[in-house]
Protein backbone atom coordinates (compact mmCIF):
# COMPACT_ATOMS: atom_id res chain seq x y z
CA UNK A 1 0.00 0.00 0.00
CA UNK A 2 1.82 3.14 -0.77
CA UNK A 3 2.55 5.60 2.03
CA UNK A 4 0.01 7.86 0.74
CA UNK A 5 -3.31 5.70 1.42
CA UNK A 6 -4.43 6.74 4.91
CA UNK A 7 -3.22 4.58 7.42
CA UNK A 8 -5.75 1.41 7.41
CA UNK A 9 -8.84 1.99 9.78
CA UNK A 10 -8.80 6.06 9.00
CA UNK A 11 -10.15 7.94 6.46
CA UNK A 12 -10.74 11.46 4.36
CA UNK A 13 -14.27 12.57 4.91
CA UNK A 14 -15.40 14.80 1.92
CA UNK A 15 -17.77 17.30 2.12
CA UNK A 16 -20.97 15.36 1.14
CA UNK A 17 -19.99 13.64 4.07
CA UNK A 18 -18.72 15.56 6.30
CA UNK A 19 -22.49 17.48 5.78
CA UNK A 20 -23.96 14.51 7.64
CA UNK A 21 -21.17 14.55 10.49
CA UNK A 22 -22.20 18.01 11.42
CA UNK A 23 -25.91 17.33 10.79
CA UNK A 24 -25.56 14.96 13.60
CA UNK A 25 -23.45 17.33 15.69
CA UNK A 26 -26.25 19.89 15.28
CA UNK A 27 -29.04 17.32 16.07
CA UNK A 28 -26.91 16.62 19.19
CA UNK A 29 -27.11 20.12 20.57
CA UNK A 30 -30.06 20.85 20.30
CA UNK A 31 -31.37 17.58 21.38
CA UNK A 32 -28.93 17.51 24.58
CA UNK A 33 -29.14 21.19 25.13
CA UNK A 34 -33.14 20.68 25.57
CA UNK A 35 -31.52 18.84 28.81
CA UNK A 36 -29.12 21.26 29.97
CA UNK A 37 -26.02 20.05 28.09
CA UNK A 38 -23.55 22.36 26.51
CA UNK A 39 -20.48 21.48 24.69
CA UNK A 40 -17.28 20.70 26.06
CA UNK A 41 -13.77 20.12 24.18
CA UNK A 42 -11.31 18.24 26.19
CA UNK A 43 -7.64 17.63 24.15
CA UNK A 44 -7.60 15.27 21.57
CA UNK A 45 -4.63 13.55 23.91
CA UNK A 46 -3.70 13.40 27.79
CA UNK A 47 -1.28 12.08 29.89
CA UNK A 48 -1.29 8.15 29.71
CA UNK A 49 -2.38 7.58 33.25
CA UNK A 50 -5.85 9.66 32.91
CA UNK A 51 -6.36 6.55 30.93
CA UNK A 52 -4.97 3.59 32.90
CA UNK A 53 -6.69 5.04 35.98
CA UNK A 54 -9.79 6.04 34.20
CA UNK A 55 -10.61 3.02 32.58
CA UNK A 56 -8.64 0.44 34.79
CA UNK A 57 -5.37 -1.11 33.56
CA UNK A 58 -6.74 -5.09 32.80
CA UNK A 59 -9.07 -3.23 30.30
CA UNK A 60 -9.00 -4.42 26.73
CA UNK A 61 -8.84 -0.42 25.28
CA UNK A 62 -5.64 -0.10 28.21
CA UNK A 63 -3.49 -3.74 27.31
CA UNK A 64 -4.28 -3.45 23.82
CA UNK A 65 -5.93 -0.73 21.69
CA UNK A 66 -4.13 2.67 22.68
CA UNK A 67 -1.96 5.24 19.80
CA UNK A 68 0.66 5.75 22.98
CA UNK A 69 3.59 7.71 22.87
CA UNK A 70 6.15 9.66 24.14
CA UNK A 71 6.98 13.64 23.65
CA UNK A 72 10.06 15.21 23.64
CA UNK A 73 10.36 15.91 27.06
CA UNK A 74 9.59 11.92 27.94
CA UNK A 75 6.21 12.17 29.21
CA UNK A 76 3.95 9.40 28.15
CA UNK A 77 1.05 10.66 26.37
CA UNK A 78 -1.99 8.87 24.74
CA UNK A 79 -4.81 9.59 21.82
CA UNK A 80 -7.82 9.26 23.86
CA UNK A 81 -9.52 6.59 23.07
CA UNK A 82 -12.75 7.55 24.41
CA UNK A 83 -14.29 10.43 26.14
CA UNK A 84 -15.02 9.94 29.58
CA UNK A 85 -11.87 10.01 31.26
CA UNK A 86 -10.64 13.23 29.73
CA UNK A 87 -13.84 14.60 30.59
CA UNK A 88 -13.61 13.95 34.59
CA UNK A 89 -9.69 15.04 34.24
CA UNK A 90 -11.06 18.11 32.96
CA UNK A 91 -13.95 18.27 35.75
CA UNK A 92 -11.31 18.83 38.47
CA UNK A 93 -11.80 22.26 38.69
CA UNK A 94 -15.53 22.73 38.91
CA UNK A 95 -17.65 21.96 42.01
CA UNK A 96 -18.66 18.66 41.39
CA UNK A 97 -16.45 16.93 44.12
CA UNK A 98 -18.92 18.90 46.36
CA UNK A 99 -22.26 17.35 44.48
CA UNK A 100 -22.47 20.52 41.65
CA UNK A 101 -24.04 18.89 38.64
CA UNK A 102 -22.33 19.08 35.64
CA UNK A 103 -24.02 18.55 32.38
CA UNK A 104 -21.47 18.49 29.60
CA UNK A 105 -21.70 16.79 25.60
CA UNK A 106 -18.93 16.18 23.56
CA UNK A 107 -18.09 15.39 19.70
CA UNK A 108 -14.49 14.66 17.96
CA UNK A 109 -12.47 11.55 17.07
CA UNK A 110 -11.38 8.72 18.95
CA UNK A 111 -8.70 6.67 18.26
CA UNK A 112 -8.13 2.37 19.10
CA UNK A 113 -5.47 0.62 17.61
CA UNK A 114 -8.63 -2.21 17.03
CA UNK A 115 -8.84 -4.55 13.48
CA UNK A 116 -10.44 -2.46 10.96
CA UNK A 117 -14.02 -3.53 9.77
CA UNK A 118 -17.11 -2.29 8.80
CA UNK A 119 -18.45 -0.09 11.59
CA UNK A 120 -15.18 -0.33 13.39
CA UNK A 121 -12.09 2.01 12.80
CA UNK A 122 -8.82 3.18 14.23
CA UNK A 123 -9.85 6.64 14.29
CA UNK A 124 -13.79 7.20 14.96
CA UNK A 125 -15.78 9.81 15.93
CA UNK A 126 -18.13 9.76 19.13
CA UNK A 127 -20.53 11.75 20.63
CA UNK A 128 -21.21 11.71 23.88
CA UNK A 129 -22.99 13.12 27.35
CA UNK A 130 -22.08 13.03 31.06
CA UNK A 131 -23.66 14.24 33.81
CA UNK A 132 -21.23 14.68 36.80
CA UNK A 133 -21.27 15.50 40.39
CA UNK A 134 -24.29 13.13 41.65
CA UNK A 135 -26.17 10.09 41.80
CA UNK A 136 -29.74 9.64 41.61
CA UNK A 137 -31.51 6.57 39.42
CA UNK A 138 -33.38 9.35 37.98
CA UNK A 139 -30.51 10.47 36.44
CA UNK A 140 -29.80 7.26 34.61
CA UNK A 141 -33.27 6.96 33.30
CA UNK A 142 -33.11 10.26 32.19
CA UNK A 143 -29.70 9.90 30.38
CA UNK A 144 -30.93 6.63 28.56
CA UNK A 145 -34.32 8.31 28.05
CA UNK A 146 -32.26 11.21 26.35
CA UNK A 147 -30.42 8.51 23.95
CA UNK A 148 -33.70 7.55 22.48
CA UNK A 149 -34.86 11.18 21.80
CA UNK A 150 -31.75 12.03 20.28
CA UNK A 151 -31.71 8.29 18.27
CA UNK A 152 -35.85 9.43 17.31
CA UNK A 153 -34.62 12.56 16.42
CA UNK A 154 -31.91 11.06 13.71
CA UNK A 155 -34.65 8.69 12.50
CA UNK A 156 -32.92 5.75 13.84
CA UNK A 157 -35.34 3.35 14.99
CA UNK A 158 -34.56 -0.22 14.48
CA UNK A 159 -32.58 -1.38 17.38
CA UNK A 160 -32.55 -3.21 21.04
CA UNK A 161 -31.86 -1.50 23.94
CA UNK A 162 -29.70 -3.75 26.33
CA UNK A 163 -29.85 -2.94 30.07
CA UNK A 164 -28.24 -4.26 33.18
CA UNK A 165 -26.48 -3.70 36.85
CA UNK A 166 -22.84 -4.20 37.62
CA UNK A 167 -24.30 -3.40 41.68
CA UNK A 168 -21.59 -1.01 43.59
CA UNK A 169 -17.53 -2.14 44.10
CA UNK A 170 -18.16 -3.58 47.27
CA UNK A 171 -20.44 -6.33 45.90
CA UNK A 172 -17.87 -7.41 43.30
CA UNK A 173 -16.50 -9.98 45.23
CA UNK A 174 -18.77 -12.03 46.28
CA UNK A 175 -20.37 -12.12 43.12
CA UNK A 176 -17.04 -12.69 41.22
CA UNK A 177 -16.49 -15.70 43.76
CA UNK A 178 -19.65 -17.18 42.35
CA UNK A 179 -18.76 -16.86 38.82
CA UNK A 180 -15.43 -18.30 39.56
CA UNK A 181 -16.77 -21.45 41.52
CA UNK A 182 -18.76 -21.79 38.81
CA UNK A 183 -16.01 -21.53 35.62
CA UNK A 184 -13.37 -22.78 37.77
CA UNK A 185 -15.36 -26.63 37.21
CA UNK A 186 -15.06 -25.32 33.52
CA UNK A 187 -11.45 -23.80 32.93
CA UNK A 188 -10.02 -26.95 30.51
CA UNK A 189 -13.08 -26.44 28.33
CA UNK A 190 -12.81 -21.94 28.42
CA UNK A 191 -11.20 -20.73 25.32
CA UNK A 192 -7.47 -19.59 25.61
CA UNK A 193 -8.74 -15.88 25.71
CA UNK A 194 -11.17 -16.84 28.98
CA UNK A 195 -8.43 -18.55 30.74
CA UNK A 196 -6.65 -15.38 30.99
CA UNK A 197 -10.16 -13.47 32.17
CA UNK A 198 -10.78 -15.94 34.49
CA UNK A 199 -7.04 -15.15 36.30
CA UNK A 200 -7.38 -11.37 35.68
CA UNK A 201 -11.06 -10.08 34.70
CA UNK A 202 -13.98 -13.02 35.24
CA UNK A 203 -16.35 -10.97 34.05
CA UNK A 204 -14.99 -10.68 30.49
CA UNK A 205 -16.48 -14.13 30.19
CA UNK A 206 -19.68 -12.86 30.29
CA UNK A 207 -19.77 -11.46 26.84
CA UNK A 208 -16.72 -14.32 25.07
CA UNK A 209 -18.09 -14.90 21.53
CA UNK A 210 -16.76 -17.95 21.40
CA UNK A 211 -19.60 -20.98 20.87
CA UNK A 212 -18.86 -23.15 23.78
CA UNK A 213 -17.91 -20.77 26.21
CA UNK A 214 -21.15 -18.79 25.22
CA UNK A 215 -23.12 -22.30 26.29
CA UNK A 216 -21.16 -22.16 29.40
CA UNK A 217 -22.17 -18.83 30.30
CA UNK A 218 -25.99 -19.64 29.24
CA UNK A 219 -25.79 -21.83 32.45
CA UNK A 220 -23.91 -19.82 34.62
CA UNK A 221 -25.50 -18.85 37.77
CA UNK A 222 -27.23 -15.72 38.69
CA UNK A 223 -24.88 -13.28 39.96
CA UNK A 224 -27.81 -10.47 40.67
CA UNK A 225 -28.74 -12.95 43.72
CA UNK A 226 -25.09 -11.58 45.39
CA UNK A 227 -25.50 -8.15 45.01
CA UNK A 228 -26.48 -6.35 48.11
CA UNK A 229 -30.33 -5.19 48.48
CA UNK A 230 -29.20 -1.32 48.00
CA UNK A 231 -28.26 -2.18 44.39
CA UNK A 232 -30.80 -4.14 43.09
CA UNK A 233 -33.28 -1.60 44.89
CA UNK A 234 -31.18 1.08 42.65
CA UNK A 235 -31.97 -1.11 39.45
CA UNK A 236 -35.36 -1.88 40.54
CA UNK A 237 -35.97 2.10 40.42
CA UNK A 238 -34.12 2.69 36.89
CA UNK A 239 -36.45 0.22 35.29
CA UNK A 240 -40.06 1.56 36.96
CA UNK A 241 -38.56 5.31 35.75
CA UNK A 242 -37.61 4.14 32.53
CA UNK A 243 -41.44 2.31 32.11
CA UNK A 244 -42.91 5.05 33.20
CA UNK A 245 -40.63 7.26 30.36
CA UNK A 246 -42.20 4.66 27.89
CA UNK A 247 -38.79 3.50 27.12
CA UNK A 248 -38.46 -0.10 25.58
CA UNK A 249 -35.75 -2.07 26.79
CA UNK A 250 -34.50 -5.84 27.61
CA UNK A 251 -32.59 -6.72 30.63
CA UNK A 252 -29.13 -8.42 29.62
CA UNK A 253 -27.47 -10.04 32.52
CA UNK A 254 -24.49 -10.46 30.61
CA UNK A 255 -24.28 -7.64 29.94
CA UNK A 256 -21.04 -6.22 32.00
CA UNK A 257 -19.66 -3.64 29.19
CA UNK A 258 -15.75 -3.36 28.26
CA UNK A 259 -14.79 -0.51 31.03
CA UNK A 260 -13.84 -0.83 34.75
CA UNK A 261 -15.36 2.53 35.74
CA UNK A 262 -19.04 1.66 35.75
CA UNK A 263 -21.25 0.77 38.68
CA UNK A 264 -24.89 0.20 38.90
CA UNK A 265 -26.83 0.71 35.71
CA UNK A 266 -25.11 -0.02 32.42
CA UNK A 267 -26.52 -0.16 28.74
CA UNK A 268 -26.19 -0.81 25.51
CA UNK A 269 -27.92 0.07 22.02
CA UNK A 270 -27.30 -2.23 18.86
CA UNK A 271 -29.07 -2.80 15.46
CA UNK A 272 -28.02 -4.94 12.71
CA UNK A 273 -26.17 -3.10 10.58
CA UNK A 274 -24.33 -5.03 7.38
CA UNK A 275 -25.05 -8.12 8.42
CA UNK A 276 -23.99 -7.98 11.89
CA UNK A 277 -25.43 -6.84 15.51
CA UNK A 278 -23.31 -3.77 16.01
CA UNK A 279 -23.33 -1.66 19.19
CA UNK A 280 -24.44 1.98 18.21
CA UNK A 281 -23.93 3.36 21.75
CA UNK A 282 -23.52 2.12 25.15
CA UNK A 283 -22.88 3.64 28.62
CA UNK A 284 -23.59 4.14 32.07
CA UNK A 285 -23.29 4.98 36.02
CA UNK A 286 -19.58 5.57 36.94
CA UNK A 287 -17.23 6.86 39.63
CA UNK A 288 -13.78 8.11 38.95
CA UNK A 289 -11.32 9.05 40.89
CA UNK A 290 -9.96 12.28 41.02
CA UNK A 291 -6.28 12.40 41.48
CA UNK A 292 -5.84 14.08 44.80
CA UNK A 293 -9.28 12.72 45.77
CA UNK A 294 -10.12 10.09 48.11
CA UNK A 295 -13.76 10.00 47.16
CA UNK A 296 -14.89 8.93 43.85
CA UNK A 297 -16.81 11.06 41.64
CA UNK A 298 -19.85 10.03 40.49
CA UNK A 299 -21.30 10.29 36.71
CA UNK A 300 -23.83 8.25 34.09
CA UNK A 301 -23.04 9.20 30.29
CA UNK A 302 -23.14 7.24 27.21
CA UNK A 303 -21.17 7.58 23.94
CA UNK A 304 -22.86 7.08 20.43
CA UNK A 305 -20.17 6.14 17.21
CA UNK A 306 -20.87 8.50 15.19
CA UNK A 307 -19.85 6.35 12.23
CA UNK A 308 -22.37 3.67 13.11
CA UNK A 309 -25.07 6.22 13.61
CA UNK A 310 -24.33 7.53 9.50
CA UNK A 311 -24.10 3.50 8.97
CA UNK A 312 -27.93 3.23 10.42
CA UNK A 313 -28.95 5.95 8.67
CA UNK A 314 -28.10 5.24 5.78
CA UNK A 315 -29.70 1.66 5.99
CA UNK A 316 -33.20 3.54 6.19
CA UNK A 317 -32.39 6.07 3.47
CA UNK A 318 -30.10 7.82 1.15
CA UNK A 319 -29.27 11.11 1.93
CA UNK A 320 -30.97 13.52 0.08
CA UNK A 321 -28.72 14.92 -2.87
CA UNK A 322 -28.27 18.52 -1.77
CA UNK A 323 -28.66 21.64 -3.65
CA UNK A 324 -25.60 23.18 -4.93
CA UNK A 325 -24.31 26.70 -5.43
CA UNK A 326 -25.34 29.72 -7.98
CA UNK A 327 -23.35 29.27 -11.00
CA UNK A 328 -21.94 32.14 -12.92
CA UNK A 329 -21.37 31.45 -16.33
CA UNK A 330 -18.66 34.55 -18.14
CA UNK A 331 -18.39 34.17 -21.99
CA UNK A 332 -15.41 36.72 -22.19
CA UNK A 333 -13.02 39.04 -20.62
CA UNK A 334 -15.48 41.80 -19.32
CA UNK A 335 -18.35 38.65 -17.96
CA UNK A 336 -15.60 37.55 -16.01
CA UNK A 337 -14.56 40.60 -14.44
CA UNK A 338 -18.18 41.53 -14.09
CA UNK A 339 -19.57 38.19 -12.74
CA UNK A 340 -16.17 38.14 -10.37
CA UNK A 341 -17.72 41.12 -8.53
CA UNK A 342 -21.16 39.78 -8.60
CA UNK A 343 -19.73 36.81 -7.15
CA UNK A 344 -18.33 38.41 -3.83
CA UNK A 345 -21.16 40.44 -4.04
CA UNK A 346 -23.43 37.11 -3.42
CA UNK A 347 -21.27 35.62 -1.32
CA UNK A 348 -21.60 38.86 1.33
CA UNK A 349 -25.15 38.39 0.73
CA UNK A 350 -25.21 34.73 1.84
CA UNK A 351 -25.67 32.94 -1.78
CA UNK A 352 -23.10 30.05 -2.07
CA UNK A 353 -22.17 31.38 -5.87
CA UNK A 354 -19.06 29.30 -7.97
CA UNK A 355 -17.88 30.56 -11.71
CA UNK A 356 -14.69 29.40 -13.79
CA UNK A 357 -11.75 31.11 -13.69
CA UNK A 358 -10.58 30.40 -17.18
CA UNK A 359 -11.82 30.74 -20.63
CA UNK A 360 -14.63 28.26 -21.57
CA UNK A 361 -17.07 27.27 -23.37
CA UNK A 362 -20.32 27.67 -22.51
CA UNK A 363 -20.94 23.74 -22.69
CA UNK A 364 -18.20 23.13 -20.72
CA UNK A 365 -19.67 25.73 -18.22
CA UNK A 366 -22.86 24.42 -18.42
CA UNK A 367 -21.40 20.84 -17.60
CA UNK A 368 -19.74 22.26 -14.19
CA UNK A 369 -22.90 23.59 -13.28
CA UNK A 370 -24.43 19.94 -13.35
CA UNK A 371 -22.01 18.51 -11.68
CA UNK A 372 -22.19 20.93 -8.86
CA UNK A 373 -25.93 20.87 -8.78
CA UNK A 374 -26.85 24.34 -9.45
CA UNK A 375 -30.20 24.91 -9.22
CA UNK A 376 -29.89 28.41 -10.95
CA UNK A 377 -27.21 29.66 -13.90
CA UNK A 378 -26.56 32.89 -14.55
CA UNK A 379 -25.30 33.63 -18.15
CA UNK A 380 -23.23 36.79 -19.21
CA UNK A 381 -21.78 37.69 -22.02
CA UNK A 382 -21.23 40.99 -24.11
CA UNK A 383 -24.44 41.49 -25.58
CA UNK A 384 -25.74 41.32 -22.27
CA UNK A 385 -22.95 43.41 -20.87
CA UNK A 386 -24.19 45.73 -23.46
CA UNK A 387 -27.29 45.71 -22.42
CA UNK A 388 -26.39 45.72 -18.24
CA UNK A 389 -28.63 42.61 -17.85
CA UNK A 390 -27.46 39.05 -17.31
CA UNK A 391 -29.88 35.81 -18.54
CA UNK A 392 -31.10 33.53 -15.41
CA UNK A 393 -31.47 30.02 -16.50
CA UNK A 394 -33.85 27.98 -14.07
CA UNK A 395 -32.03 24.41 -14.39
CA UNK A 396 -35.12 22.21 -13.07
CA UNK A 397 -37.17 23.35 -16.29
CA UNK A 398 -34.40 25.17 -18.06
CA UNK A 399 -36.45 28.33 -18.49
CA UNK A 400 -34.71 31.39 -19.15
CA UNK A 401 -35.58 35.31 -18.25
CA UNK A 402 -33.30 38.34 -18.04
CA UNK A 403 -32.87 40.08 -14.95
CA UNK A 404 -31.32 43.82 -14.80
CA UNK A 405 -27.80 43.99 -13.07
CA UNK A 406 -28.75 45.42 -10.05
CA UNK A 407 -31.71 43.68 -9.74
CA UNK A 408 -29.71 40.20 -10.12
CA UNK A 409 -29.43 39.55 -5.95
CA UNK A 410 -32.42 40.47 -5.14
CA UNK A 411 -34.10 38.29 -7.42
CA UNK A 412 -31.92 35.32 -6.85
CA UNK A 413 -32.50 35.32 -3.10
CA UNK A 414 -36.21 35.38 -3.60
CA UNK A 415 -35.91 32.30 -5.87
CA UNK A 416 -33.71 30.53 -3.31
CA UNK A 417 -35.81 31.17 -0.21
P1 LIG B 1 -17.77 2.28 24.28
O1 LIG B 1 -18.85 1.26 24.32
O2 LIG B 1 -16.38 1.78 24.37
O3 LIG B 1 -18.08 3.28 25.46
O4 LIG B 1 -17.92 3.12 22.96
C1 LIG B 1 -19.12 3.80 22.65
C2 LIG B 1 -19.46 3.64 21.18
O5 LIG B 1 -18.36 4.09 20.37
C3 LIG B 1 -19.68 2.20 20.73
O6 LIG B 1 -21.00 1.78 21.02
C4 LIG B 1 -19.45 2.32 19.22
O7 LIG B 1 -20.63 2.80 18.57
C5 LIG B 1 -18.37 3.38 19.13
N1 LIG B 1 -17.07 2.76 18.88
C6 LIG B 1 -16.24 2.18 19.78
N2 LIG B 1 -15.13 1.72 19.17
C7 LIG B 1 -15.27 1.99 17.85
C8 LIG B 1 -14.46 1.78 16.69
N3 LIG B 1 -13.26 1.20 16.77
N4 LIG B 1 -14.93 2.20 15.48
C9 LIG B 1 -16.13 2.81 15.39
N5 LIG B 1 -16.93 3.06 16.45
C10 LIG B 1 -16.51 2.66 17.66
C11 LIG B 1 -17.32 4.38 25.75
O8 LIG B 1 -16.47 4.83 25.03
C12 LIG B 1 -17.73 5.07 27.03
N6 LIG B 1 -16.83 6.21 27.25
C13 LIG B 1 -19.18 5.50 26.98
C14 LIG B 1 -19.63 6.20 28.21
C15 LIG B 1 -19.76 7.53 28.38
N7 LIG B 1 -19.89 5.63 29.36
C16 LIG B 1 -20.22 6.56 30.25
N8 LIG B 1 -20.13 7.73 29.67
Amino acid sequence: MSNFSPVPGTADIFPAEATRYRAIADCADRVFGLYGYGELRTPIFEYTEVFQRGLGGETEVVQKEMYTFQDRGGRSLTLRPEGTAGVMRAMMNTGVMNGEEQRVYYFGPMFRGERPAAGRRRQFHQVGVENVGRISPALDAECIAMLVHFLDELGIQNYDLKLNTRGVQSDRPAAAAMLQEYFGKHLDTLCDDCKVRYEKNIWRILDCKQPHCQQLVGACPDYLNAFSEESRAYFDEVRRQLDLLGVRYTIDPLLVRGLDYYVHTVFELGANLAGSNIAIAGGGRYELFLPGCKKPVPGVGFAAGVERLLMAQGELSAPPPSSGPVFLISLGDAAFLANLTLAGALRRAGVATALEPEAKSMKSQMRAANRLLSPLVIIRGDGEMEQKIVMLKKMSDGSQSQVADDQIISTLKGMLS
